[in-house]
């Protein structure tokens, strides 16, 4: 199978790169809490080894990288770029992730998606890009939203998880002329900060050398 890429990317507190094999405890570490996996549809991880043939067969086939704090180089999460099981002819992906608990709440993984949301449209040139979430999952439908994606509505008894419970999922996406939209207000934002402090800071300087 083809190795997918996945370069190294930076954001203001974050680190995300690609997962190794040697990462495997420390993906074990956040994956086995029983409050993570399944809010997201996935099992907790039972043992170490179980998180290696994660990483070897799910994380190094798909677009998946390893969320790293700069602050300590700890990995404190996953997201990814999968393929979107819902479009055909479209190049389009299925964003997803999931944080270690006590990371919560800080705005990393809103921080993360946005970063990779704009790789996914400005290096890999999708057309769409796709997010599920349950529909009990606050959470992340709020860092969904943070994000920009529209939602689309609503799939009923979408899942049977390995619990055996079934879930609606809620159906989201982006366009790329909505990223491209986004991407301009916030460029704009940032140019009239930079004017603005820069007018403040000639203001001052002038003050002062009239004094
Ligand atoms: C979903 C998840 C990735 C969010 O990561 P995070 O870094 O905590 O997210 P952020 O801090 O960027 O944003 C969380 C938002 O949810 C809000 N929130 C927290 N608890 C909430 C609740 N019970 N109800 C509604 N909103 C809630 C926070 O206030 C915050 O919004 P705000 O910035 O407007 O205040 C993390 O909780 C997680 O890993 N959960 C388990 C796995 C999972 O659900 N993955 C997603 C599968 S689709």
């Amino acid at each position: 199978m083809a190795k997918v890429r996945v370069p190294q990317l930076e954001t203001e507190r974050l680190i995300l790169r690609r997962w190794e094999k040697k990462d495997a405890p420390q993906l074990y570490e956040y994956a086995k809490n029983p409050n993570v996996g399944p809010p997201a549809g996935w099992k907790p991880h039972e043992s170490v080894r179980e998180s290696r043939m994660i990483i070897d067969q799910l994380f190094r086939i798909n677009a998946t990288w390893a969320v790293v704090l700069k602050e300590s180089g700890r990995i404190v999460g996953s997201i990814s770029l999968e393929p979107d099981k819902f479009r055909t002819n479209i190049r389009t992906r299925e964003l997803g992730y999931s944080l270690a608990e006590d990371c919560w709440g800080r705005g990393l993984m809103t921080e993360a998606a946005r970063t990779v949301i704009r790789y996914a449209f400005e290096e890999m040139k999708l057309e769409t890009l796709m997010i599920r979430t349950s529909s009990s999952n606050r959470r992340s439908q709020r860092v969904i939203e943070k994000c920009g994606f529209v939602y689309e509505g609503t799939l009923r008894r979408a899942s049977r998880l390995f619990d055996g419970t079934v879930r609606d999922t809620r159906v989201y996406s982006m366009l790329r002329e909505e990223y491209e939209e986004r991407r301009a207000a916030e460029l704009a934002e940032a140019a009239a900060a930079v004017s603005e402090a820069t007018a403040a800071a000639v203001a001052k300087a002038t003050a002062e050398a009239a004094e």
